[in-house]
């Protein structure tokens, strides 16, 4: 039985209740962040938990779980859940109000939710194991306030939607101006000619943690050249190789876009390479 963390405290999910007037399940009014962790060992703890305090801090909630406050649901959830291959989710919204209105009340306590879900096992840098993404492509309808990890995710689960009922497994998104922003619940990169590009950090995208490791990761190695620039739909259709980049993917190689082959149509070198940095890299941050 999966259990679950509710305002401090833990019981089964099949307990866990909460107001219909939250401003989380009225308006979306909330952060959230998921977290991977393998075996008990935490994937980016500290820049998952940098960012939804940034998140909150946009939209004026006021609360402060400590980052080892936040440690120690992530470690009670793992350990009462029987460990593996966990993704755990980590909610706050403002709160549970008494009337439905717009602007943010003053005095009511945010509602803390967190529970874990089953992961796939960490991938692993081969191509012959690997499991290759088909994507299609549309323009990106969501919000102008991408940059903020909200509850109120209707926009991407749209998009995802899109992708999933034309048999893909994910939809990239550009702008009016043909420019790719990411994908519907990832992060894009392009490769040409041994360099990964991906756009630069701006309200259209996320700012992913997997993405801001890997970055990171490659940067320190040195071998392969990054680029944080603006990355057309021209060449994404010309791309030697497409990555998508999320907390439970890690880095995905995309082999089909809108049914055209990426590249030669097969996972790439420069993807095995960086998988591999990213594998042996991850549990430093
Ligand atoms: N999604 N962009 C969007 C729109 C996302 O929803 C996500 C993650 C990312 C990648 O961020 P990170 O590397 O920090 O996971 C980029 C998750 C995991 C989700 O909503 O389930």
């Amino acid at each position: 039985m999966s259990i679950v963390y509710l305002n401090g405290s833990y019981m089964p999910m099949s307990e866990a209740k909460i107001s219909p007037m939250d401003r989380g399940f009225l308006f979306g009014d909330g952060i959230y962040e998921v977290i991977p962790s393998y075996d008990g060992k935490l994937v980016g703890f500290g820049p998952h938990i940098d960012r939804m305090n940034e998140g909150l801090g946009f939209i004026d909630v006021k609360f402060n779980y400590s980052h080892a406050d936040w440690r120690a649901v992530c470690e009670n959830l793992i350990e009462k859940n029987g460990g593996g291959n966990l993704g755990i989710y980590l909610h706050v919204s403002r709160g549970a109000d008494s009337k439905r209105f717009h602007a943010y009340p003053e005095d009511i306590e945010a509602t803390v939710f967190a529970f874990v879900f089953e992961i796939p096992a960490a991938p692993v840098a081969d191509k012959e194991v690997a499991k290759a993404y088909k994507v299609s492509s549309t323009e990106d309808l969501r919000w102008k306030r991408c940059n903020i990890k909200s509850t109120a995710l209707l926009g991407n689960v749209m998009h995802f939607q899109q992708g999933h009922a034309s048999g893909n497994n994910e939809i990239l998104l550009y702008n009016a101006d043909g420019e790719l922003t990411e994908g519907s619940a990832c992060n894009a990169y392009i490769v040409k000619d041994g360099v990964v590009i991906t756009p630069p950090l701006d309200n259209q995208i996320l700012p992913g943690i997997t993405r801001l490791m890997l970055l990171d990761i490659l940067n320190k190695d040195g071998s392969i050249k990054v680029e944080e620039r603006v990355v057309t739909m021209d060449e994404v259709r010309n791309a030697d190789e497409i990555w998508l980049t999320s907390s439970s993917k890690e880095i995905a190689p995309v082999v089909e876009l809108d049914g055209q082959p990426v590249g030669d149509g097969n996972i790439g070198d420069v993807w095995v390479k960086a998988q591999a940095l990213y594998s042996a890299g991850k549990y430093d941050y």
